[in-house]
Protein backbone atom coordinates (compact mmCIF):
# COMPACT_ATOMS: atom_id res chain seq x y z
CA UNK A 1 0.00 0.00 0.00
CA UNK A 2 1.32 3.54 -0.77
CA UNK A 3 2.27 6.02 1.81
CA UNK A 4 -1.29 6.93 3.67
CA UNK A 5 -2.57 9.47 6.39
CA UNK A 6 -4.57 7.65 8.85
CA UNK A 7 -6.54 8.60 11.30
CA UNK A 8 -6.83 5.54 14.45
CA UNK A 9 -9.30 6.17 16.70
CA UNK A 10 -8.61 3.90 19.80
CA UNK A 11 -4.75 3.05 18.33
CA UNK A 12 -3.65 3.12 22.56
CA UNK A 13 -5.40 0.08 23.41
CA UNK A 14 -4.86 -3.24 22.12
CA UNK A 15 -5.32 -4.11 18.41
CA UNK A 16 -4.86 -0.05 17.98
CA UNK A 17 -1.71 0.40 19.23
CA UNK A 18 -0.72 -2.81 17.72
CA UNK A 19 -2.09 -1.51 14.22
CA UNK A 20 -0.39 1.75 15.06
CA UNK A 21 3.40 0.38 15.50
CA UNK A 22 2.52 -1.83 12.82
CA UNK A 23 0.93 0.98 10.60
CA UNK A 24 4.14 3.62 11.08
CA UNK A 25 6.72 0.71 10.84
CA UNK A 26 4.87 0.50 7.09
CA UNK A 27 5.80 3.95 6.05
CA UNK A 28 2.09 5.48 7.49
CA UNK A 29 1.65 8.65 9.09
CA UNK A 30 -1.06 7.79 12.01
CA UNK A 31 -2.73 10.65 14.04
CA UNK A 32 -4.15 8.48 16.92
CA UNK A 33 -7.22 9.77 18.54
CA UNK A 34 -7.90 8.07 21.63
CA UNK A 35 -9.71 9.15 24.82
CA UNK A 36 -7.25 6.79 27.25
CA UNK A 37 -10.00 5.21 29.20
CA UNK A 38 -8.80 2.29 31.77
CA UNK A 39 -8.14 0.43 28.54
CA UNK A 40 -6.17 2.90 26.89
CA UNK A 41 -2.48 3.02 27.32
CA UNK A 42 0.50 5.33 25.76
CA UNK A 43 2.72 2.96 27.34
CA UNK A 44 1.87 0.87 24.33
CA UNK A 45 3.61 3.54 21.71
CA UNK A 46 6.68 4.17 24.02
CA UNK A 47 9.06 2.94 20.77
CA UNK A 48 7.56 5.69 18.67
CA UNK A 49 7.48 8.33 20.63
CA UNK A 50 8.93 11.05 19.14
CA UNK A 51 8.47 10.02 15.97
CA UNK A 52 7.35 12.48 13.32
CA UNK A 53 4.91 9.22 11.76
CA UNK A 54 2.95 9.59 14.70
CA UNK A 55 0.43 12.42 16.18
CA UNK A 56 -0.97 11.24 19.24
CA UNK A 57 -4.54 13.74 20.66
CA UNK A 58 -5.87 12.73 23.20
CA UNK A 59 -9.74 13.25 23.32
CA UNK A 60 -13.53 11.39 22.94
CA UNK A 61 -14.85 10.14 19.07
CA UNK A 62 -18.18 12.05 20.60
CA UNK A 63 -16.35 15.19 20.34
CA UNK A 64 -17.73 15.73 16.80
CA UNK A 65 -15.83 18.93 16.74
CA UNK A 66 -12.52 17.64 17.45
CA UNK A 67 -13.17 15.07 14.74
CA UNK A 68 -13.99 17.69 12.01
CA UNK A 69 -10.68 19.51 13.18
CA UNK A 70 -8.66 16.58 12.72
CA UNK A 71 -9.86 15.77 9.76
CA UNK A 72 -9.10 19.40 8.21
CA UNK A 73 -5.99 19.63 9.59
CA UNK A 74 -4.46 16.35 8.35
CA UNK A 75 -6.46 15.58 5.17
CA UNK A 76 -6.88 11.21 6.16
CA UNK A 77 -6.73 8.98 3.54
CA UNK A 78 -8.52 6.47 5.68
CA UNK A 79 -10.44 6.76 8.87
CA UNK A 80 -9.71 3.29 10.87
CA UNK A 81 -12.21 2.89 13.91
CA UNK A 82 -11.17 0.61 16.59
CA UNK A 83 -12.24 2.97 19.50
CA UNK A 84 -14.68 0.81 21.84
CA UNK A 85 -15.38 -0.26 24.88
CA UNK A 86 -14.47 -4.08 24.74
CA UNK A 87 -14.79 -5.88 27.61
CA UNK A 88 -17.88 -8.53 27.62
CA UNK A 89 -18.20 -8.66 31.47
CA UNK A 90 -18.05 -4.90 31.76
CA UNK A 91 -20.52 -4.50 29.79
CA UNK A 92 -22.77 -6.89 32.38
CA UNK A 93 -21.90 -4.73 35.04
CA UNK A 94 -22.38 -1.18 33.19
CA UNK A 95 -23.86 -1.41 29.97
CA UNK A 96 -24.54 2.39 29.49
CA UNK A 97 -20.58 3.25 28.55
CA UNK A 98 -21.32 0.89 25.65
CA UNK A 99 -24.24 2.71 23.88
CA UNK A 100 -22.30 5.52 24.56
CA UNK A 101 -19.13 4.94 23.57
CA UNK A 102 -19.62 2.48 20.45
CA UNK A 103 -23.59 3.35 19.19
CA UNK A 104 -23.08 7.50 19.66
CA UNK A 105 -19.26 7.54 19.16
CA UNK A 106 -19.83 5.51 16.54
CA UNK A 107 -22.58 7.62 14.79
CA UNK A 108 -20.06 10.81 15.62
CA UNK A 109 -17.35 9.70 14.09
CA UNK A 110 -19.27 8.63 10.97
CA UNK A 111 -21.45 12.36 10.96
CA UNK A 112 -18.30 13.96 10.85
CA UNK A 113 -16.50 11.63 8.57
CA UNK A 114 -19.76 12.03 6.21
CA UNK A 115 -19.46 16.30 6.18
CA UNK A 116 -15.61 15.82 5.37
CA UNK A 117 -15.96 13.40 2.76
CA UNK A 118 -18.85 15.85 0.86
CA UNK A 119 -16.63 18.56 1.21
CA UNK A 120 -13.43 16.34 -0.91
CA UNK A 121 -12.43 17.24 -4.38
CA UNK A 122 -13.78 13.90 -6.84
CA UNK A 123 -10.47 12.41 -6.85
CA UNK A 124 -10.00 12.13 -2.69
CA UNK A 125 -13.74 11.04 -2.57
CA UNK A 126 -13.05 8.01 -4.68
CA UNK A 127 -10.23 6.86 -2.45
CA UNK A 128 -10.95 7.93 0.98
CA UNK A 129 -12.12 5.10 3.39
CA UNK A 130 -14.00 4.42 6.63
CA UNK A 131 -12.46 1.18 8.24
CA UNK A 132 -15.26 -0.14 10.77
CA UNK A 133 -13.29 -2.75 12.84
CA UNK A 134 -15.86 -4.95 14.60
CA UNK A 135 -16.38 -8.35 16.25
CA UNK A 136 -17.65 -11.76 15.62
CA UNK A 137 -19.94 -11.15 18.83
CA UNK A 138 -22.71 -9.75 16.68
CA UNK A 139 -23.39 -12.93 15.19
CA UNK A 140 -24.57 -14.70 18.48
CA UNK A 141 -23.42 -18.01 19.43
CA UNK A 142 -23.51 -21.57 17.76
CA UNK A 143 -23.67 -24.96 18.34
CA UNK A 144 -21.04 -27.63 18.30
CA UNK A 145 -21.97 -28.32 15.24
CA UNK A 146 -23.58 -25.34 13.46
CA UNK A 147 -21.13 -24.17 10.69
CA UNK A 148 -18.70 -21.04 11.36
CA UNK A 149 -20.07 -17.26 10.78
CA UNK A 150 -20.00 -16.23 7.80
CA UNK A 151 -20.79 -12.79 6.16
CA UNK A 152 -24.43 -13.50 5.42
CA UNK A 153 -25.05 -14.80 9.10
CA UNK A 154 -28.08 -13.19 10.67
CA UNK A 155 -26.83 -10.68 13.55
CA UNK A 156 -28.51 -12.35 17.03
CA UNK A 157 -26.01 -10.14 19.70
CA UNK A 158 -26.58 -11.86 22.97
CA UNK A 159 -24.32 -9.38 24.92
CA UNK A 160 -24.78 -5.39 25.83
CA UNK A 161 -21.58 -5.01 23.93
CA UNK A 162 -22.59 -7.76 21.19
CA UNK A 163 -25.36 -5.21 20.43
CA UNK A 164 -23.70 -2.28 20.84
CA UNK A 165 -21.04 -3.35 18.27
CA UNK A 166 -24.19 -5.00 16.28
CA UNK A 167 -25.92 -1.30 16.42
CA UNK A 168 -22.81 0.23 15.63
CA UNK A 169 -22.22 -2.16 12.23
CA UNK A 170 -25.63 -1.06 11.17
CA UNK A 171 -24.84 2.82 11.75
CA UNK A 172 -21.97 2.10 8.91
CA UNK A 173 -23.92 0.44 6.72
CA UNK A 174 -26.38 2.97 6.75
CA UNK A 175 -24.32 5.71 5.75
CA UNK A 176 -22.89 3.52 2.93
CA UNK A 177 -26.31 3.16 1.64
CA UNK A 178 -28.34 6.17 2.72
CA UNK A 179 -25.20 8.49 1.50
CA UNK A 180 -22.21 6.85 -0.20
CA UNK A 181 -19.78 7.42 2.33
CA UNK A 182 -17.12 4.73 1.35
CA UNK A 183 -17.11 2.20 4.34
CA UNK A 184 -15.74 -1.30 4.91
CA UNK A 185 -16.45 -3.25 7.71
CA UNK A 186 -14.35 -6.55 9.41
CA UNK A 187 -15.80 -8.95 12.00
CA UNK A 188 -12.69 -10.31 13.50
CA UNK A 189 -12.38 -13.13 16.24
CA UNK A 190 -11.03 -13.17 19.38
CA UNK A 191 -7.77 -11.60 19.38
CA UNK A 192 -4.59 -12.19 21.56
CA UNK A 193 -0.81 -10.92 21.91
CA UNK A 194 1.47 -7.73 22.69
CA UNK A 195 -0.38 -5.52 24.94
CA UNK A 196 -3.68 -7.00 25.82
CA UNK A 197 -5.11 -5.35 28.88
CA UNK A 198 -5.34 -8.32 31.87
CA UNK A 199 -9.02 -8.48 32.09
CA UNK A 200 -8.87 -10.45 28.96
CA UNK A 201 -8.55 -14.18 29.25
CA UNK A 202 -5.26 -15.00 27.72
CA UNK A 203 -3.52 -12.13 29.75
CA UNK A 204 -5.69 -12.91 33.37
CA UNK A 205 -4.57 -16.19 33.30
CA UNK A 206 -1.11 -15.23 32.61
CA UNK A 207 -0.75 -12.31 35.08
CA UNK A 208 -2.76 -14.61 38.44
CA UNK A 209 -0.69 -17.76 37.39
CA UNK A 210 2.66 -15.58 37.45
CA UNK A 211 1.32 -14.07 41.03
CA UNK A 212 0.40 -17.91 42.10
CA UNK A 213 -3.51 -16.62 42.03
CA UNK A 214 -6.36 -18.50 41.24
CA UNK A 215 -7.47 -18.99 37.60
CA UNK A 216 -10.77 -18.30 37.17
CA UNK A 217 -12.53 -20.48 34.37
CA UNK A 218 -16.59 -19.43 34.12
CA UNK A 219 -18.91 -22.62 33.99
CA UNK A 220 -17.88 -25.47 33.08
CA UNK A 221 -14.43 -24.17 30.76
CA UNK A 222 -15.91 -25.68 27.26
CA UNK A 223 -16.92 -22.28 25.54
CA UNK A 224 -15.12 -22.29 22.35
CA UNK A 225 -13.34 -18.93 20.36
CA UNK A 226 -11.66 -19.17 17.34
CA UNK A 227 -7.91 -17.44 18.59
CA UNK A 228 -6.18 -15.29 16.02
CA UNK A 229 -2.80 -12.99 16.54
CA UNK A 230 -3.06 -9.52 16.70
CA UNK A 231 -0.58 -9.04 13.90
CA UNK A 232 -2.60 -11.16 11.50
CA UNK A 233 -5.75 -9.37 12.59
CA UNK A 234 -4.24 -5.99 11.87
CA UNK A 235 -2.64 -7.59 8.57
CA UNK A 236 -6.16 -8.23 7.62
CA UNK A 237 -7.29 -4.66 8.29
CA UNK A 238 -4.25 -3.33 5.80
CA UNK A 239 -5.77 -5.46 3.32
CA UNK A 240 -8.95 -4.70 3.39
CA UNK A 241 -7.95 -0.61 3.51
CA UNK A 242 -6.46 -1.32 0.39
CA UNK A 243 -8.47 -3.77 -1.72
CA UNK A 244 -12.01 -4.60 0.36
CA UNK A 245 -14.80 -3.65 -1.70
CA UNK A 246 -16.95 -0.69 -0.48
CA UNK A 247 -20.20 -1.59 1.40
CA UNK A 248 -19.27 -5.14 1.89
CA UNK A 249 -18.08 -7.08 5.15
CA UNK A 250 -15.20 -9.39 5.54
CA UNK A 251 -15.34 -11.91 8.25
CA UNK A 252 -11.48 -12.02 9.99
CA UNK A 253 -10.78 -15.39 11.62
CA UNK A 254 -7.80 -17.61 13.34
CA UNK A 255 -8.94 -20.96 12.02
CA UNK A 256 -8.31 -22.36 15.51
CA UNK A 257 -11.34 -23.25 17.82
CA UNK A 258 -10.25 -23.71 21.05
CA UNK A 259 -12.00 -24.91 24.46
CA UNK A 260 -11.72 -22.31 27.39
CA UNK A 261 -10.04 -24.94 29.27
CA UNK A 262 -7.36 -26.09 26.71
CA UNK A 263 -6.51 -22.58 26.26
CA UNK A 264 -6.02 -22.07 30.29
CA UNK A 265 -4.00 -25.61 30.67
CA UNK A 266 -1.69 -24.92 27.21
CA UNK A 267 -0.62 -21.57 28.86
CA UNK A 268 -0.30 -23.76 32.59
CA UNK A 269 2.22 -26.44 30.60
CA UNK A 270 4.03 -23.26 28.93
CA UNK A 271 4.52 -21.36 32.31
CA UNK A 272 5.49 -25.05 33.77
CA UNK A 273 8.54 -24.78 31.54
CA UNK A 274 9.21 -21.08 31.51
CA UNK A 275 8.54 -20.45 35.55
CA UNK A 276 9.26 -23.47 36.95
CA UNK A 277 9.34 -22.50 41.01
CA UNK A 278 5.18 -22.23 40.18
CA UNK A 279 4.41 -25.83 38.56
CA UNK A 280 2.42 -27.05 37.84
CA UNK A 281 0.52 -23.86 37.77
CA UNK A 282 -2.78 -26.23 36.50
CA UNK A 283 -3.21 -26.65 39.80
CA UNK A 284 -4.72 -22.85 39.80
CA UNK A 285 -7.43 -23.44 37.79
CA UNK A 286 -10.61 -22.81 39.66
CA UNK A 287 -13.86 -22.88 38.18
CA UNK A 288 -16.12 -19.90 38.94
CA UNK A 289 -19.82 -18.92 38.61
CA UNK A 290 -20.90 -18.82 34.58
CA UNK A 291 -21.13 -15.08 32.32
CA UNK A 292 -24.68 -14.51 32.48
CA UNK A 293 -25.85 -15.39 29.02
CA UNK A 294 -22.59 -16.71 27.93
CA UNK A 295 -22.23 -17.38 24.05
CA UNK A 296 -21.42 -21.17 24.05
CA UNK A 297 -18.68 -20.79 20.56
CA UNK A 298 -17.78 -18.96 18.41
CA UNK A 299 -15.96 -19.45 14.79
CA UNK A 300 -15.32 -17.26 11.65
CA UNK A 301 -15.74 -18.71 8.19
CA UNK A 302 -13.25 -16.38 6.57
CA UNK A 303 -13.24 -17.94 3.01
CA UNK A 304 -14.34 -14.29 1.78
CA UNK A 305 -11.23 -12.86 2.91
CA UNK A 306 -9.32 -15.63 1.95
CA UNK A 307 -10.29 -15.91 -1.72
CA UNK A 308 -11.10 -12.61 -2.48
CA UNK A 309 -8.04 -10.70 -0.73
CA UNK A 310 -5.73 -13.53 -0.23
CA UNK A 311 -5.28 -12.75 3.29
CA UNK A 312 -3.93 -16.07 5.47
CA UNK A 313 -3.35 -15.92 9.21
CA UNK A 314 0.63 -16.38 9.33
CA UNK A 315 1.26 -16.90 12.97
CA UNK A 316 -0.46 -20.78 13.96
CA UNK A 317 -1.55 -20.85 17.71
CA UNK A 318 1.26 -23.22 19.27
CA UNK A 319 4.03 -20.17 18.31
CA UNK A 320 1.47 -17.50 18.97
CA UNK A 321 0.73 -18.67 22.45
CA UNK A 322 4.42 -19.21 23.16
CA UNK A 323 5.36 -15.73 22.15
CA UNK A 324 2.43 -14.42 24.40
CA UNK A 325 3.55 -15.88 27.47
CA UNK A 326 6.97 -14.88 27.01
CA UNK A 327 6.09 -10.95 25.92
CA UNK A 328 4.18 -10.73 29.41
CA UNK A 329 6.77 -12.59 31.21
CA UNK A 330 9.69 -10.15 29.70
CA UNK A 331 7.13 -7.06 29.80
CA UNK A 332 6.50 -7.59 33.73
CA UNK A 333 6.71 -3.47 34.03
CA UNK A 334 4.17 -2.85 31.90
CA UNK A 335 1.94 -5.36 33.49
CA UNK A 336 2.83 -4.26 36.90
CA UNK A 337 1.66 -0.33 35.67
CA UNK A 338 -1.67 -1.76 34.33
CA UNK A 339 -2.88 -3.60 37.35
CA UNK A 340 -2.10 -1.08 40.11
CA UNK A 341 -4.81 1.32 40.60
CA UNK A 342 -8.31 1.44 39.06
CA UNK A 343 -7.41 -2.62 38.29
CA UNK A 344 -8.07 -3.85 41.51
CA UNK A 345 -11.02 -2.51 41.94
CA UNK A 346 -12.40 -4.14 38.67
CA UNK A 347 -10.90 -7.53 39.96
CA UNK A 348 -12.83 -7.38 43.23
CA UNK A 349 -16.07 -6.48 41.28
CA UNK A 350 -15.86 -8.98 38.50
CA UNK A 351 -15.08 -11.88 40.80
CA UNK A 352 -15.96 -10.66 44.20
CA UNK A 353 -19.19 -12.52 43.36
CA UNK A 354 -18.16 -15.38 41.48
CA UNK A 355 -16.32 -17.52 44.22
P1 LIG B 1 -9.33 -2.06 23.99
O1 LIG B 1 -10.39 -2.00 25.03
O2 LIG B 1 -8.02 -2.66 24.33
O3 LIG B 1 -9.03 -0.58 23.45
C1 LIG B 1 -10.04 0.35 23.20
C2 LIG B 1 -9.38 1.71 23.01
O4 LIG B 1 -10.40 2.66 22.69
C3 LIG B 1 -8.66 2.22 24.27
O5 LIG B 1 -7.40 2.74 23.93
C4 LIG B 1 -9.59 3.33 24.77
O6 LIG B 1 -8.89 4.36 25.47
C5 LIG B 1 -10.18 3.83 23.46
N1 LIG B 1 -11.46 4.51 23.66
C6 LIG B 1 -12.52 4.10 24.40
N2 LIG B 1 -13.50 5.01 24.35
C7 LIG B 1 -13.06 6.01 23.52
C8 LIG B 1 -13.64 7.23 23.05
N3 LIG B 1 -14.86 7.63 23.42
N4 LIG B 1 -12.91 7.99 22.20
C9 LIG B 1 -11.66 7.61 21.82
N5 LIG B 1 -11.07 6.49 22.26
C10 LIG B 1 -11.77 5.69 23.10
O7 LIG B 1 -10.00 -2.78 22.75
P2 LIG B 1 -9.38 -3.81 21.71
O8 LIG B 1 -9.46 -5.17 22.27
O9 LIG B 1 -8.10 -3.29 21.22
O10 LIG B 1 -10.49 -3.71 20.56
C11 LIG B 1 -10.38 -2.69 19.56
C12 LIG B 1 -11.56 -2.82 18.62
O11 LIG B 1 -11.55 -4.11 18.02
C13 LIG B 1 -12.92 -2.67 19.29
O12 LIG B 1 -13.76 -1.95 18.43
C14 LIG B 1 -13.41 -4.10 19.45
O13 LIG B 1 -14.80 -4.16 19.43
C15 LIG B 1 -12.80 -4.76 18.23
N6 LIG B 1 -12.50 -6.20 18.35
C16 LIG B 1 -11.77 -6.67 19.39
C17 LIG B 1 -11.44 -8.02 19.44
C18 LIG B 1 -10.60 -8.60 20.56
O14 LIG B 1 -10.44 -9.82 20.63
N7 LIG B 1 -10.02 -7.80 21.43
C19 LIG B 1 -11.88 -8.88 18.43
C20 LIG B 1 -12.66 -8.36 17.38
C21 LIG B 1 -12.95 -7.01 17.35
O1 LIG C 1 -14.86 -12.59 19.69
C1 LIG C 1 -14.31 -11.32 19.67
C2 LIG C 1 -14.41 -10.70 21.04
O2 LIG C 1 -13.45 -11.38 21.86
C3 LIG C 1 -14.15 -9.20 21.06
O3 LIG C 1 -15.15 -8.56 20.33
C4 LIG C 1 -14.12 -8.67 22.49
O4 LIG C 1 -13.78 -7.29 22.49
C5 LIG C 1 -13.09 -9.45 23.27
O5 LIG C 1 -13.09 -9.02 24.62
C6 LIG C 1 -13.37 -10.95 23.19
O6 LIG C 1 -14.58 -11.28 23.90
P1 LIG C 1 -14.68 -12.62 24.81
O7 LIG C 1 -15.76 -12.42 25.79
O8 LIG C 1 -14.72 -13.83 23.96
O9 LIG C 1 -13.20 -12.55 25.49
P2 LIG C 1 -12.72 -12.77 26.99
O10 LIG C 1 -11.21 -12.76 26.95
O11 LIG C 1 -13.38 -11.86 27.94
O12 LIG C 1 -13.19 -14.24 27.31
C7 LIG C 1 -12.80 -15.33 26.47
C8 LIG C 1 -13.49 -16.57 27.01
O13 LIG C 1 -12.95 -16.88 28.30
C9 LIG C 1 -14.99 -16.38 27.22
O14 LIG C 1 -15.64 -17.60 26.90
C10 LIG C 1 -15.13 -16.11 28.72
C11 LIG C 1 -13.96 -16.90 29.32
N1 LIG C 1 -13.37 -16.30 30.55
C12 LIG C 1 -13.00 -14.99 30.52
C13 LIG C 1 -12.44 -14.40 31.63
C14 LIG C 1 -12.05 -12.93 31.62
C15 LIG C 1 -13.14 -17.10 31.67
O15 LIG C 1 -13.45 -18.30 31.67
N2 LIG C 1 -12.59 -16.51 32.77
C16 LIG C 1 -12.25 -15.19 32.82
O16 LIG C 1 -11.77 -14.72 33.88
Amino acid sequence: MDRKVLLVTGGAGFIGSNFVLEGVRRGHKVVNLDALTYAGNLDNLASIEGNPAHLFVRGSILDGALISSLLTAHQPDAIVHFAAESHVDRSIVGPAAFVQTNVTGTFTLLDAALQHWRSLPVIKRDTFRFHHVSTDEVYGSLGPHEPAFHEETPYRPNSPYAASKAASDHLVRAYFHTYGLPVVTTNCSNNYGPYQFPEKLIPLMIHNAVEGKALPVYGDGQNVRDWLYVADHCDAIFTVIERGRLGETYNIGGLNEQKNLDVVNILCTILDELCAQGAPHSRLITFVKDRPGHDRRYAIDCTKLQSELGWVPKESFRSGIRKTVEWYLENAKWVEKVVSGQYRDWIGENYGSRT
